[in-house]
């Protein structure tokens, strides 16, 4: 009688004892999985990235190993040294001659190809004078929000200038664009002459703004950056037509371990693209041009990276051989500097059209495009109200 007592007692001991366990358990997964950390951070300590390097010798990082294919960008970088200085034209010219079906080639890049190597260019000025973009001797901003704009699109970024890219502390506003007297279209030298003085905020090179010399604007930015604005903590190079929600960002950027910041390539990562070889759209890339995959590498769409490493994607710019599309060659300069891009889920540079108006989801996200000018301010104004609840 009284040891069945006794069991009947021991066992409802351990049942609460089981019990206990387990909702502290659980309460523990819980917690974890509510850790309000940055997004994108792996579990467990946090890895240190590596430090830039660039070797003597590229073939490894970027993935050529023998048997090399024939295809004109593969060779091109197995032999190429640096670029050169001058004369770019002859260079692009023999690049050109040694690609047996290059008459099959769309004009855009068969320009490209002749272009390629020439990649320094004098700022464009108005006639007489102002528009000066000041340098960074007063603030040294924290972080830069470089757009690529083109002067046509006056809208996008005085949209830009009157949401996410307002007065802030700590960030500076800059448009990347070409010549506005363009080739054959409409000169807007005038135009954008006023908008020049009235803003001080673009940034312009005598080339012509085409897609394929978008990585100038890369490229030119940094060399302007040495020299005028050293110091810059993170750049954000965007599109005119994303929506950066700025604060969360800016937390997210000062919540970041210090050595993930100090190589940081953060955005939406692609892993496992593929050239497209489907003669007709933009990113058509013939195989006699280019052989393999794609490194991995942050949607053009709008990425953050490091300050500091603007010298060392200008050295690996100048030993990377030119590839049309901007932000695959910001991914092959990576590679060859040794680092890897980091992933976030708050990137969303493809989202759809008909989400655009939900400022419940975006105000969970960094960055999304495309966005209308007037969905950004519709969209910037839901997210300053106070009264928004989602
Ligand atoms: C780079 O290294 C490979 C071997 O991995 C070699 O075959 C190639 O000639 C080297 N390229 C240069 C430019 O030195
Ligand atoms: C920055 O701009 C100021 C004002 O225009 C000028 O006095 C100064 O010399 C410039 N500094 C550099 C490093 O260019
Ligand atoms: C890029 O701009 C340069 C300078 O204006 C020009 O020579 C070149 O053809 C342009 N590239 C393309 C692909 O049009």
């Amino acid at each position: 009688m009284r040891c069945s007592k006794c069991l009947l007692c021991l066992a409802a001991l351990l049942t609460l004892l089981g019990l206990k366990v387990y909702i502290e358990w659980v309460a523990e997964t819980r917690q974890s999985r509510a850790y309000p950390g940055p997004r994108g951070t792996p579990p467990g300590p946090t890895p240190a990235s590596p430090e830039p390097t660039l070797p003597a010798n590229l073939s490894a990082r970027l993935g050529q190993t023998s048997p090399l294919p024939s295809a004109s960008w593969n060779q091109q970088q197995w032999h190429l040294g640096t670029l050169p200085s001058s004369d770019c034209q002859a260079w692009g010219a023999a690049a050109a001659a040694r690609i047996p079906d290059l008459a099959s080639y769309p004009e855009a890049l068969r320009r490209f190809l002749g272009a390629a190597a020439c990649r320094s260019f004098p700022q464009w000025r108005p006639r007489g004078g102002g528009g000066q973009v000041a340098n960074c001797s007063a603030r040294v901003p924290y972080l830069l929000l470089a757009v690529k704009s083109e002067p046509g699109r006056f809208a996008q970024r005085q949209a830009v200038r009157e949401t996410w890219g307002g007065p802030t502390p700590g960030v500076r506003l800059l448009f990347l664009l070409g010549s506005p007297e363009g080739e054959a279209g409409p000169d807007l030298g005038s135009l954008v002459t006023w908008e020049s003085r009235r803003y001080g905020d673009l940034l312009l090179w005598d080339f012509i703004d085409v897609p394929f010399n978008q990585t100038l604007k890369d490229l030119l930015l940094l060399a302007w950056l040495g020299r005028h604005c050293p110091g810059v903590s993170f750049i954000l190079r965007a599109q005119d037509d994303a929506f950066v929600h700025t604060p969360a960002l800016l937390s997210h950027l000062r919540a970041l371990p210090a050595s993930w910041a100090r190589s940081l390539y953060l955005g939406e990562i692609f892993t496992q693209a593929k050239p497209l070889r489907k003669p007709g759209g933009p990113f058509y890339v013939p195989t006699s041009f280019f052989a393999g995959d794609y490194p991995a590498y942050a949607s053009g769409g709008g990425y953050v990276i490091a300050g500091r490493l603007a010298p060392w994607l200008l050295q690996a710019a100048a030993r990377v051989a030119p590839f049309p599309f901007d932000d695959i060659y910001t991914g092959l300069c990576f590679r060859a500097l040794g680092l890897v891009p980091r992933a976030h889920k708050g990137f969303l540079t493809s989202w759809p059209a008909d989400r655009a108006k939900d400022p419940c989801t975006i105000r969970d996200q960094l960055l999304v495009r495309p966005l209308s000018p007037q969905d950004s301010i519709w969209l910037w104004k839901q997210l300053q109200d106070p009264l928004l609840h989602c």
